[in-house]
């Protein structure tokens, strides 16, 4: 599904000091499967992800997704692949704090229809939100449920790849598990890409891969890269 070439990143290119964030590396990702990435804080993981879902333009390389070259869309392009194939979790939830739970999910539905809402309430209830919790506000319920609201809305589209930029942080290890547990279920069907520094949540990976210094530094669970 992805295919990068050479992949680079350098921040701060028109100042004397730059930061290479990227070093130049080949990676292929498939359509399916749970991928940790993990290492050190500045070691690149974000910067990785958010060119993998165009929220960054490399400085160099190339990123095909589904034999689509990603890296010289223009913006609006960038922003129907966006919309339509990707979902986004990260470390804060960012769910609106006067919306219930479920008007949460249901508000970043592309068709906001009823349909959507019987859909956000399946995905709620099947990660052990039910009616009593969906009908709260972010502020009323636990770290763990907020997060698992944040999820079923990056779900309600059906993304074809799942991007979590350290999902777990703020959460205790029960609720990070079951955070997991979540998206574990969704890479059957789903790409889900988590990066995180704990590597106790990536037992379940069907990969991870090892960042250092801007560069893949080894892997397990999978082939080399
Ligand atoms: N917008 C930016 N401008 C300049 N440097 C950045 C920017 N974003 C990240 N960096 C730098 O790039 C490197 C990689 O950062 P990042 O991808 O956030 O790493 P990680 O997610 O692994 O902590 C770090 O040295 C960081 O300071
Ligand atoms: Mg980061």
């Amino acid at each position: 599904m992805f295919e990068i070439k050479n992949i680079t990143m350098i921040y701060n290119m028109e100042k004397t000091e730059k930061v290479y964030a990227l070093g130049g590396f080949d990676l292929t990702l498939p359509d399916s499967g749970l991928i940790g990435i993990i290492g050190p804080s500045g070691s690149g993981k974000s910067t990785l992800m958010y060119c993998l879902s165009t929220l960054k333009k490399p400085t160099d390389g190339n990123i095909i997704y589904n034999g689509r070259e990603i890296t010289t869309l223009r913006d609006s392009e960038r922003e129907v692949l966006r919309r339509n194939e990707f979902g986004f979790v990260f470390q804060r939830h960012f769910l609106v704090p006067y919306m219930s739970a479920l008007d949460n999910v249901t508000v970043a539905a592309a068709d906001n229809s009823g349909e959507a809402v019987e859909k956000a309430k399946r995905l709620l209830e099947g990660f052990g939100l039910g009616e009593r919790e969906y009908k709260k506000r972010p502020a009323q319920l636990s770290g763990g449920q907020r997060q698992r609201a944040a999820i079923a809305r990056a779900m309600i589209n059906d993304p074809k790849v799942l991007f979590a930029d350290e999902p777990t942080a703020a959460l205790d290890h029960e609720n990070a598990f079951a955070v997991m547990d979540v998206l574990k279920e969704y890479s059957k069907t789903g790409l889900v890409l988590v990066i995180t520094h704990d590597r106790s949540i990536l037992k379940h990976a069907d990969r991870v891969i090892e960042m250092w210094d801007g560069n893949l530094s080894s892997e397990r669970n999978g082939e080399a890269v």
